[in-house]
């Protein structure tokens, strides 16, 4: 029996569709358990609008004929107006006019729309706060208003609106609200400011006093930011706050509590709260009951300060905008235990967690005298030893809690800070508490629903996937950032651009590069159309880096950012949003005025090309092997094709026309400076190869010759990678598309350095940023003395999408997964394979394993089976014993194969196994 299931408003998943910002969200929903042959004629959607508690719910329904089932235009006339609640139900019917029953209704709260007319909030700051500004980091503020409920009415809902420009965690009755981490999160502030809206009607006392309390602290607003030292106050001289709190009663009639100058604020125990150098607690300055309703105990802080009155600051400027934003919150994911305790040789106490994760530490029932503190030390690595702290660079990332001396312990988490950590320092801690007991790790991230899974018959492929995955998690936290630990953290452009195509295989992120997106479109606006190297731009007050810097691959994250979004969803919206964004850039992008080469790069600019690769100096990460110009005009030939595909998908035909027009010169161009006639590029490098057949930059007649060349290369490498951030998500799928496929496994399973296995046979369980972040054991071992040495940057994981597509050989062939291919990989010493992906329609996978037939015989039987959703088409490819293929389409479905063929190899080229010397 057919079942509607997951009706789903836009991108959001829940439980993040309350307080959004949309007014007629497109509509998407699954049908499973359909039988072969149906196919849906026509849908139904039931809308439920509860406009007051007062009125009863009005239900409309709406039917339309059309096989449609993802991103359905909203079917209704009005749109949502703010603080709407509205569910919605779909029900099908197909060709005999047969109709499912109706789906499980899915649920939406709007949020404030209108700035003007929906927030009556003041924004507000300590007193003291505008003198201090220029004296370094400051301690929270903690923010209070006592209010009484009508005791007579009964309330219907609560709702609390807030936002802080800083970070802020809200708290009623004593009770902390909602579960974020880092709110309101990190947006471009001089343009957009996050809120969230919380259900708070439970926190609520029916009758009689509450009490409304806040902390902020500086976070990305003011805190420091960037490297070599960074600068504090980026977007504004302090933190301030904004909140609303919503009453509303079962007669309609709502009251407000809104901060304003009768709000009280003093000092809290967070004496320092930053994002690099961590979080300073002090127990002793705790006040007791702070947001509780009002008690004498709370007249005066234990800090000193006294309750003052808020501040209350000019209106946000009108420039800014104010929005629930698009990606989900920031929250505590998971929490992993200690695995080893151990004492290093200059007897310093650390834990490992087992794991290069992402958050922070908590502290459970410790016990100990009044002001005794407990340091907590963060690293990736150990050195000699001891923790590894070099790699931070100018970052302390250290918490320190002072207890308060409570008999029966005292536990503490971090608010207002992360750590990327495997290694815990723990200094001070009280020898007779069990220290691995008595700390856990909290793992924090922006809250994508997790998208897809991908395992193999190799060990240490499965270990690299999970690599990237936790590569992923602790660099998607409110932006996508190149790492998590040391003094950066920032949302590098390029790193995004490059590793956003597989990405979108491991996490549904598109709700949040979206929203990063339109931020990154605000940065570019502010630098005259050349897009920020970091969005949100931290470099703003930096000379240097804020100069309008064009280069390429970092700045064609304008279209390569939203392509990846629009191949993974089909959802053509994404490229309408961020359309001027990448026209902007393709109008100021600086192009050559040299002779006849003049639709190519303008060689002057400064250009950071295959970043990192294997062959440049630890001090100078740019100087790669391939001519970065060159790398740059590949990017650009790519963008531009791209931007006759969207035009194309836009209906802007003469846009079309001219961007056909300019890739196809600039591509000409190319080919002259760059390319032999018969396929040889000016740099003869793994990189130039693997881009120049990736992105389609040569002919048919110079494809063969580069082909064969790059695979020349890598076995002349011993299968070594030669390749930095640019041309490493490139390089297999290069090998594999031109017909060496069984290259491209070699490289994949190499464990020498620089390969992508190295490091999983070093013990990482990140990503790291450069391939010997560790050196080789022949080298020392020791930590890599460049500056570049995180162990979590997620750009060279790319290659998961390779393992994706062609170890368990589930790919997309359509935006959108209407169609996909499985293709097994037949190959290497690969015996089994496993992919699967939940798409807008509905989870694709594939599973199979091979057994022989016999050593002489040669001959293998591979059994796979596949299940697709309703909507999606698997063209399925099996090899056969003559070495050819057999193809098969099919629909919906589970559906089982069965193969005999024979491996044809390639294989084995060298020895695989690291050489003794
Ligand atoms: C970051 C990179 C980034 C690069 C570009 C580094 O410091 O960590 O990932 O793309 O700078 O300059």
């Amino acid at each position: 029996m057919t079942t509607v299931s997951d009706v789903q408003f836009e991108q959001y998943h829940e439980p993040n569709t309350f307080g959004v910002h949309e007014t007629k969200p497109r509509l998407s929903w699954k049908l499973t358990n359909a039988p072969s042959g149906f196919r849906q004629h026509g849908y139904e959607v039931e809308l439920s609008v509860q406009h007051t508690p007062a009125e009863t719910t009005a239900v409309s329904t709406v039917k339309h004929t059309s096989a449609l089932c993802t991103l359905v235009s909203w079917p209704f006339d009005e749109p949502l107006q703010s603080r709407q609640r509205v569910s919605v139900r779909v029900r099908v019917w197909d060709e005999q006019a047969k109709v499912t029953d109706w789906s499980e209704p899915a649920r939406l709260e709007v949020g404030l729309l209108n700035r003007a007319t929906d927030w009556t909030a003041q924004l507000i700051t300590a007193p003291w706060a505008p003198s201090t500004s220029t004296s370094g980091p400051q301690p929270e503020q903690l923010f209070r208003k006592p209010f009484s409920v009508d005791s007579e009415a009964s309330i219907d809902r609560a709702r609390l609106y807030i936002t802080a420009q800083g970070v802020y965690e809200a708290e009623i009755n004593g009770g902390r609200i909602g579960d974020h981490f880092l709110a309101p999160g990190w947006t471009a502030y001089d343009g957009r400011l996050q809120y969230q809206t919380y259900d708070v009607t439970g926190a609520l006392q029916s009758t009689g006093a509450n009490c409304l309390g806040v902390r902020i602290a500086e976070g990305w607003f003011c805190g420091r930011i960037g490297f070599e030292g960074g600068h504090r106050n980026i977007w504004g001289p302090h933190p301030a706050l904004m909140a609303q709190l919503e009453i509303t009663y079962s007669d309609g009639s709502v009251q407000g509590v809104c901060t304003d100058a009768s709000w009280s604020v003093t000092s809290g125990p967070i004496r320092l709260a930053e994002i690099y150098d961590g979080e300073k607690y002090d127990a002793t300055l705790e006040v007791p009951s702070w947001s509780c309703a009002a008690g004498d105990n709370i007249a005066e802080s234990a800090a000193g300060s006294r309750w003052e009155p808020a501040l209350v600051l000019p209106p946000l400027p009108d420039a800014v905008q104010l929005t629930a934003g698009f990606g989900e919150p920031v929250r505590r994911v998971e929490t992993l235990q200690p695995v080893e305790k151990m004492t290093t040789p200059l007897g310093k106490t650390i834990v490992d967690f087992g794991q290069n994760l992402v958050g922070y530490i908590r502290v459970k029932k410790i016990r100990g005298a009044r002001h005794d503190k407990i340091t907590l030390s963060h690293a990736e690595v150990l050195e000699n030893g001891e923790l590894g702290t070099r790699p931070l660079r100018i970052c302390r990332a250290t918490d320190e809690y002072t207890l308060k001396g409570t008999p029966e312990g005292e536990s503490y988490e971090p608010r207002f800070t992360f750590h990327g950590f495997r290694y815990l320092q723990v200094d001070g801690w009280p020898g007779d508490l069990d220290l691995l007991a008595s700390v856990e790790a909290v793992v924090c991230h922006t809250d994508m629903k997790p998208a897809g899974d991908f395992a193999c018959s190799e060990p240490l492929l499965n270990q690299l996937y999970q690599n990237v995955r936790w590569g992923m998690r602790g660099n998607f936290l409110s932006v996508p950032t190149d790492c998590p630990q040391r003094d950066e953290r920032m949302g590098w452009t390029g790193d995004l651009a490059l590793f956003a195509p597989t990405a979108v295989l491991i996490y549904d992120c598109f709700n949040m590069l979206r929203n990063w997106l339109i931020d990154v479109e605000h940065d570019q606006g502010v630098l005259g159309g050349v897009p920020p190297m970091v969005s949100p731009n931290a470099t703003l007050p930096d000379p240097v880096w804020c100069r309008r810097l064009p280069c390429a691959i970092w700045h064609d994250v304008t279209i390569l950012g939203p392509w990846a979004l629009y191949e993974e969803t089909g959802d053509v919206a994404i490229l309408a949003q961020q359309h001027n964004s990448m026209l902007e850039w393709m109008r100021v992008l600086p192009r050559s005025k040299s002779g006849t080469l003049t639709h190519l790069w303008d060689p002057a600019p400064f250009q950071l090309g295959d970043w990192l690769d294997p062959a440049a100096p630890p001090d100078q990460p740019w100087k790669s092997a391939t001519d970065a110009k060159m790398v740059a005009n590949m990017f650009l030939v790519q963008s531009l094709d791209l931007m006759s595909r969207i035009s194309s998908l836009l209906n802007r035909s003469s846009e079309h026309d001219h961007f056909t027009s300019e890739a196809a010169l600039a591509r000409a161009e190319f080919h002259r400076e760059y390319v032999t006639p018969t396929g040889r590029l000016v740099s003869d490098t793994q990189a130039a190869y693997a881009l120049a057949i990736s992105l389609d930059i040569l002919t048919p007649s110079q494809l063969p010759r580069a082909a064969a060349r790059l695979a020349e290369l890598v076995r002349k490498a011993n299968f070594c990678i030669a390749t930095g951030f640019a041309a490493t998500p490139y390089l297999c799928e290069a090998l594999a598309s031109t017909g060496h496929l069984q290259v491209a496994f070699a490289a994949l399973l190499q464990t020498r350095c620089p390969s992508w296995l190295y490091p999983v046979t070093m013990g990482a369980t990140t990503v790291w940023e450069r391939w010997d972040g560790l050196l080789p054991p022949e080298e020392g071992g020791g930590i890599n003395p460049g500056e570049m040495t995180s162990f979590n940057h997620y750009a060279l994981g790319a290659v998961a999408k390779f393992m994706h597509e062609r170890i368990a050989g589930l790919r997309r062939l359509e935006p959108g997964w209407t169609r996909c291919r499985v293709e097994p990989a037949v190959g290497a010493r690969f015996v089994s394979g496993s992919a699967e992906h939940e798409t807008l329609r509905g989870r694709v996978s594939c599973r199979w394993s091979t057994t022989g037939m016999g050593a002489d015989s040669g001959e293998e039987v591979m059994r796979l089976s596949v299940c697709v959703p309703y909507g999606t088409a698997v063209e399925v490819v099996l090899p056969t014993v003559d070495a050819g293929q057999r193809r098969e389409e099919v629909g919906h479905g589970t559906w089982e194969f069965e193969t005999t063929f024979k491996r044809d190899y390639e294989w084995p080229v060298v020895p695989l196994k690291p050489k003794s010397n």
